[in-house]
C-alpha cells in the first residue's frame, strides 16, 4: 500500500508514521507537511530513512495533485489545531482546514483515491458537566470556536464530496490526545514543561472543564482499523473513556513531577471555553472490533511526563515563543 500522510510532521501525524513504520513495513509512506510553527522534521528523525518527506502546503493544487496521483490512500491529518490561536487569528484555520481539505478532495476525486479524514469531537460543541450523555455519530454539529467550526466545515465537505461525487472516504472524530511529540502550546505538555522550568501549572477558569483523554497510539490504531475495515461514507467516533477534569489532570502531573497537588494557579478563562467533551465509541468497538491498548490514563501520563523530561532538545526550541504568545493572551 502507498500512503500519503498530510500533517505527518505534527503531533498525531508523526506518531502515526512511527507506528506505521514499526508495525506495517509493507506500507510506503509519503509525508506532505508545510512545517508551520507546529510541525517539525525532528519529530520524524527516528523514521527518516523509511519516509519520503515533502515540504509543501495542502492548498498547493499542483503539488497535491502530483502526490495524490502516486498513492492508494490519503490520510489527512494536516490542520491548524489550537483553539487559543484560532481566537487570536482565525484566517490560517480557514485556509488550511477548509481550503486545504477542499484541495485534497478535488485531487482524490480526479484520481479515484481512497481518503481518510481526521477530525475532532469538538465539531459537536460541548456537553453539560452533569449530563450523562456522550457524543455519538448522530449528535448535531454545533461547533463553538473558529478552530472547531473550520474542522466541522471540512467534515461537511468530505460528506458532500462522498454523496455528490462518490469519492471513497471515511471520517473519524477523536477526543483529546496526549503522548510524545505534542507541541508545548497544548494543555498537558505545557504544564509538564512549565514544571521543568520551575513555573506553576496554569488552569483556565475554575479547572472544572472535562476532556476525554486518549493516548495518541490508541487514536492511531483506531485510524488503522477504519482504513482497514471502515465502510465507505461512514463516520467513526474515537475515544477511550478517559474523562477527567482539567484540575484532576494537573494534580496528577504535579504528583508525577514530585510536587504538591495544589501547586497550580487559576488564570483567566478562554472565551467560549467548551465545558465537556465525551465520546461514545461503541460503533468503532462493535463494528470494527477496536480496543485501546493503553488501559490506564495515569500510566500513559507518567510515560508522557518521562518523555518530556528525556527529550528537552525536541521541545525547548518551541517554549519561549509559545509562552510569549500566552502572555499576549493573558493566560
Ligand atoms: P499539530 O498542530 O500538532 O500538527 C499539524 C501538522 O499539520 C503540522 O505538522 C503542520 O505543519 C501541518 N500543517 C498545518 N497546516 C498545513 C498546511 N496548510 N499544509 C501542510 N501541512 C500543514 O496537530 P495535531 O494535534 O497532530 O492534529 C492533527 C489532526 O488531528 C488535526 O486535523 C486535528 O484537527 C485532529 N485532532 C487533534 C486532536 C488533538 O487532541 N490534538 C484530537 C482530535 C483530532
Ligand atoms: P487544549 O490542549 O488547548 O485542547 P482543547 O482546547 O482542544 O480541548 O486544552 C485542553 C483543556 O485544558 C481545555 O479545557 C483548556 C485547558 N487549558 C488550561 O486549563 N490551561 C492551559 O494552559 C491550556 C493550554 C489549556
Amino acid at each position: 500500500m502507498r500512503l500519503l500522510v498530510t500533517g505527518g510532521a505534527g503531533f498525531i501525524g508523526s506518531n502515526f508514521v512511527h507506528q506505521t513504520v514499526r508495525e506495517r513495513p509493507d506500507v510506503q509512506i509519503i509525508v506532505l507537511d508545510a512545517l508551520t510553527y507546529a510541525g517539525s522534521e525532528a519529530s520524524l528523525a527516528p523514521v527518516h530513512d523509511a519516509v519520503d518527506f515533502r515540504k509543501g502546503d495542502i492548498t498547493d493544487v499542483d503539488l497535491v495533485d502530483e502526490l495524490v496521483a502516486q498513492v492508494d490512500v490519503v490520510v489527512h491529518f494536516a490542520a491548524e489545531s489550537h483553539n487559543d490561536n484560532s481566537l487570536r487569528d482565525p484566517w490560517p484555520f480557514v485556509q488550511s482546514n477548509i481550503i486545504g481539505t477542499y484541495t485534497l478532495l478535488e485531487a482524490v476525486r480526479r484520481h479515484g483515491t481512497r481518503f481518510h479524514h481526521i477530525s475532532t469531537d469538538e465539531v459537536y460543541g460541548d456537553l453539560e458537566l452533569d449530563d450523562p450523555a456522550k457524543f455519538t455519530p448522530d449528535t448535531r454539529y454545533n461547533p463553538s470556536s473558529p478552530y472547531s467550526s473550520t474542522k466541522a466545515s471540512s467534515d461537511l465537505l468530505v460528506r458532500a464530496w462522498t454523496r455528490s461525487f462518490g469519492i471513497h472516504a471515511t471520517i473519524s472524530n477523536c477526543s483529546n490526545n496526549y503522548g510524545p511529540y505534542q507541541h508545548v502550546e497544548k494543555f498537558i505538555p505545557r504544564q509538564i514543561t512549565n514544571l521543568i522550568d520551575g513555573v506553576r501549572p496554569k488552569l483556565y477558569g475554575s479547572g472544572q472543564n472535562v476532556r476525554d483523554w486518549i493516548h495518541v497510539e490508541d487514536h492511531n490504531s483506531a485510524v488503522w482499523a477504519v482504513i482497514d475495515r471502515g465502510r465507505a461514507g461512514e463516520t467513526y467516533l474515537i475515544g477511550a473513556d478517559g474523562e477527567h477534569t482539567n484540575k484532576e489532570v494537573v494534580e496528577a502531573i504535579l504528583e508525577l513531577s514530585g510536587h504538591a497537588r495544589d501547586d497550580y494557579d487559576l488564570v483567566s478563562d478562554r472565551p467560549g471555553h467548551d465545558l465537556r467533551y465525551a465520546i461514545d465509541a461503541s460503533k468503532l468497538r462493535t463494528e470494527l472490533g477496536w480496543e485501546p491498548r493503553y488501559g490506564s490514563f495515569r500510566d500513559g501520563l507518567a510515560a508522557t511526563v518521562g518523555w518530556y523530561r528525556d527529550n528537552e532538545a525536541w521541545w525547548r526550541p518551541q517554549k519561549d515563543e509559545t509562552e510569549a504568545r500566552y502572555e499576549g493572551l493573558g493566560r
